[in-house]
């Protein structure tokens, strides 16, 4: 019998790191060729972000992308994943209205992508949809504290959960996703003392981005961790690369080369 050369993670595997205390990597891609490049390095979760909307489309917000923009991301990066467990954002206004148009949009994004789960952001306020999606078999990732959908609310890309009122709630809707059926939940720009209270108070994975130490995984998006942006710069990012000035320099010589046809040379011609 051939033998398989990668075992899938899977939601189940996220808790079995959990209770082995092996934290849990995941980063964002939008297309094949990243996540071959991310699948390959053996991350485990990848992430295909409704923050496409801003560092691949160019937007100001996540807002505008579509179900159907958040498919064709999604399908690319499927194929270049043989390893990861791929969860795809569900993009603004695609469950919050109703659950079963909730329900519709994670079918969509299960069946035309081949992804393996889906995140929404919000706590109790989609806690219908969530039941509806996690009940038809669909795992689903929550993800809490600064919910980039819905900053016309908020106004500010600000840390949240710095109040008690905003941190109970956290505290509360974290328990209650747990409840649901969410597999795990990403906290997004919170205190670290918060997100260890929340770990205390709740048993499935938490992944961060922003929320310190005392959580299970951490999330980046990959522009930001390789340093193709370089005009965003929360405290939360750390930049393993400067491939915005390494591709400015490249493109550069390129221009160079080919304005004083040293480009092709002999060797790159047919
Ligand atoms: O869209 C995204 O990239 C995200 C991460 C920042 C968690 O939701």
């Amino acid at each position: 019998m051939e033998k398989k050369l990668f075992k899938r993670i899977t939601t189940r595997t996220l808790h079995e790191m959990k209770k082995m205390n092996e934290k849990i990597s995941m980063l964002t891609a939008y297309d094949y060729t990243f996540s071959k490049i991310l699948d390959e390095a053996n991350i485990d979760i990848i992430l295909v972000g409704d923050s496409a909307s801003n560092v691949f489309a160019g937007n100001e917000t996540t807002v505008p992308i579509t179900l159907d923009e958040m498919i064709y991301h999604a399908k690319s990066v499927v194929k270049g994943a043989k390893r990861a467990l791929v969860v795809v954002d569900m993009p603004f206004g695609t469950y919050q209205s109703n659950p079963d148009k909730a329900l519709k949009s994670a079918i969509r994004i299960m069946k035309e992508s081949g992804a393996h789960a889906v995140k929404l952001e919000g706590g109790k306020e989609v806690s219908e949809s969530i039941s509806k999606i996690i009940n038809a078999g669909i795992p689903v990732m929550g993800h809490l504290g600064l919910t980039p959908q819905s900053i016309y609310k908020f106004g500010t890309y600000n840390v949240r959960g710095k109040n008690k009122i905003e941190a109970d709630q956290l505290i509360e809707d974290a328990q209650s996703l747990e409840k649901l059926g969410c597999f795990s939940t990403v906290l997004e720009k919170i205190p670290h003392k918060l997100s260890e209270e929340i770990s205390k108070k709740t048993k499935f994975p938490l992944i961060g981005i922003g929320a310190g130490n005392n959580v299970d995984g951490q999330v980046l998006v990959i522009h930001d961790l390789i340093g193709l942006t370089n005009e965003f710069n929360p405290r939360f990012i750390r930049r393993y690369l400067d491939l915005n000035s390494s591709i400015k320099s490249a493109v550069s010589q390129f221009i160079k080369d080919v304005k004083s046809s040293d480009f092709p040379s002999k060797d790159e011609m047919y």
